[in-house]
């Protein structure tokens, strides 16, 4: 398994989930990978688990002095990425609300990571990679930007079409200079994020009941696609959106 042999990586919100999944599967195709999270601890630990072709770097992506900090430590580091995987995030389940009853404060704490926060990823990813001549770009988007998959994500998805729009934005933007940008929408991937619906029986039946192929998502499912983006095979591939959702939003 070679396929991203030569690549260097950085995910953001690889401390865990699918970023970790993804960080764990580049790294066994040959990549090198910076691990990104907010979470440093956890994130140092997950990079010293996958060996020498993984490092670790603490940034929080809704804070661009940090971010503008995390890729001047890895460039200075010989680590400049020419594969970037926008990947954090966060789903504020028990506080995201119908609109009529949800706090501004709780809509601010979503916007500021998921959407300004991969914006501001993406920013410093778009820097790097023209310094290398071009590269990958994946965002890590939700079926919620387009369908609506629960009553009370107000804020989550308004969020995640947010990011949408800037994939397919950014990837007009630099597609002359070799850089390319695509979403992927995982449908519901058991990871610590959703543990509000995993770990309760009842909600868990309901939401894999409405996918077709009969289970969940796990973080896995999410590697290939990723490695095919990221890798010289999904050359002509920009400004896509990409489901990995057992059929969900055939529905
Ligand atoms: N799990 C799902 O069902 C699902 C479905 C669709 C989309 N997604 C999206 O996939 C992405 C990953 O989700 P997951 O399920 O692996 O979540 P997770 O909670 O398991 O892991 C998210 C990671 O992101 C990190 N993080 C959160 N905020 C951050 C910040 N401000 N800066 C840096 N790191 C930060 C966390 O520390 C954590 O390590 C998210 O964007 C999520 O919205 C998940």
């Amino acid at each position: 398994m070679t396929r991203l042999q030569g690549k260097t990586a950085l995910v953001t919100g690889a401390a865990m989930g699918i970023g970790h999944a993804v960080a764990e599967r580049f790294v066994a195709e040959g990549a090198r990978v910076v691990l990104a999270d907010r979470n440093g601890p956890a994130v140092g630990d997950a990079a010293a688990s996958l060996g020498p072709l993984a490092r670790a770097v603490t940034m929080d992506i809704s804070d661009e002095t940090a971010v503008a900090a995390a890729f001047a430590e890895v460039e200075s580091a010989g680590w400049t990425p020419d594969v970037v995987v926008a990947n954090a995030g966060v789903q504020l389940f028990g506080e995201d609300a119908p609109a009529a009853d949800l706090d501004l404060d709780v809509w601010r704490r979503t916007i500021d990571i998921n959407l300004t926060g991969t914006f501001l990823t993406v920013k410093y990813a778009v820097r790097a990679l023209l310094s290398r001549g071009g590269g990958s770009i994946i965002l890590t988007g939700s079926p919620t930007a387009v369908n609506g998959e629960g009553w009370a994500f107000t804020a989550y998805s308004a969020s995640k079409a947010g990011v949408h729009g800037l994939g397919r934005t950014v990837a007009a933007a630099y597609a002359d200079r070799s850089i390319r940008v695509n979403t992927v929408q995982p449908a519901y991937t058991e990871t610590p994020l959703v543990s509000a619906i995993s770990d309760d029986p009842e909600s868990r039946a309901a939401i894999v009941s409405r996918i077709p192929v009969g289970r969940a998502g796990t973080p896995a499912d999410v590697t290939g696609i990723m490695v095919y983006l990221a890798s010289d095979e999904g050359s002509f591939a920009t400004g896509a959106t990409f489901s990995v959702d057992g059929g969900m939003t055939t529905l």
